[in-house]
């Protein structure tokens, strides 16, 4: 089986963040979003990975090949993002009349995608999707299932939602799936959708199975996703504590990348503080992602990501944030007093 990550996209529901970084790159707990999909799809056994890449394909290249992966990674430029089905017709050479897994780069999912790569081989049906239930169904596409737990019918992002099974990212196929992709209309928003080629095989006569995820599953498409998976992934860090720490006290789970220096300060885990990062006369609380080369000095932070070499200095208590790379925030005493910003397009503050 060969596996088909897509990160492209303009991630216009992550910007200002997205203008510089593509949003698959985004770190949760310190790792790219996107290199939660590349090992889950490796754990699942799969060696041949196809990795579509958009609008900052050099960036998503260079950040993959920084890493020794145990498989063959190729790269598939998408051009114009025109749709998940889209994406599919672009890698049909990659795929080669094979079956294969389609993960979305943008979702992480606890568990991984091992049991629902068995479930595919064990039902053997045109495609497997994987389902949850949501709280706000009408933002993903949404399932419908007939009494049997079959699906009888998918709908892209509905008004009103039949269900509250959302389609989580991930997708099993055979090639029959081309044919599909190929015979579909874009969407009122543009794009060949992967719920109508689905949809597809299900009036075509086709078996469409059904797998309900365990565990915690996010989309990472929007800021307050990217702190909830942020949480979520440091619930389940393993403690370490490779930097030097100096009359300092250090609670909970935390993990303490090498070279990283933590003076004076308290640390409430879970929480991870990256290579190189100074933590002075601070205090770091927990569900905080301190990126790598930080400086954090005289300042309370808590449930927020600040990515890497960010200088955060005798700026008071910040929580619930999200800080982008090489961003500086600090104190003044100029005069006239008050509140200094250079924000870029599309930024949100919150005095
Ligand atoms: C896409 C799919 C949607 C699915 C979601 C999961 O939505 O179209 O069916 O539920 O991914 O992340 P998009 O992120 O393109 O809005």
């Amino acid at each position: 089986m060969k596996a088909l990550i897509l990160s492209g996209g303009h991630g216009t529901r992550l910007r200002p963040l997205t203008y510089s970084q593509q949003k698959q790159l985004i770190p949760v707990a310190n790792k790219p979003v996107l290199f939660y999909a590349i090992e889950d799809v490796i754990e699942a056994g799969i060696k041949d990975i196809g990795i579509v890449v958009g609008p900052n394909k050099d960036q998503v290249i260079e950040t993959v090949k920084s890493v020794d992966w145990d498989a063959d990674i190729e790269f598939i430029y998408q051009g114009d993002p025109l749709g998940l089905a889209h994406a599919i017709l672009v890698a049909e050479e990659f795929l080669d009349d094979e079956e294969f897994v389609m993960y979305l780069g943008d979702n992480i999912l606890k568990n991984g995608i091992v049991e629902h790569a068995h479930k595919f081989k064990e039902l053997n049906p045109e495609s497997l999707i994987l389902l949850t239930e949501v709280d706000e169904p009408q933002r993903f596409g949404v399932a419908e299932l007939d009494e049997n737990g079959r699906v009888r019918r998918l709908i892209e992002k509905p008004k009103v939602p039949p269900s509250n099974y959302a389609l989580v990212g991930v997708y099993f196929f055979k090639p029959v799936i081309i044919e599909a992709c190929r015979s579909i209309k874009p969407s009122w928003r543009n794009e060949l959708e992967i719920t109508d080629a689905i949809q597809w095989l299900i009036d075509n006569g086709y078996r469409v199975e059904a797998s309900i995820v365990k565990g915690w599953w996010k989309d990472t498409g929007k800021p307050e996703d990217i702190l909830e998976a942020n949480r979520l992934v440091l619930d389940d860090i393993q403690p370490k504590n490779d930097g030097i720490t100096e009359n300092s006290k250090i609670m909970g789970r935390v993990v303490i990348e090498f070279g990283a220096m933590i003076k004076d300060s308290v640390i409430k885990g879970p929480c991870i503080i990256g290579k190189n990062s100074q933590i002075i006369n601070s205090y770091i609380g927990p569900y905080t992602s301190i990126g790598n080369n930080c400086v954090i000095e005289g300042t309370e932070i808590e449930d927020s990501v600040v990515m890497d070499g960010s200088i955060i200095i005798n700026a008071g208590r910040i929580v619930e944030s999200l800080i982008g790379r090489n961003v500086k925030i600090s104190e003044h005493d100029l005069k006239p007093k008050g509140c200094r910003f250079v924000v870029g397009d599309n930024s949100s503050v919150w005095l």
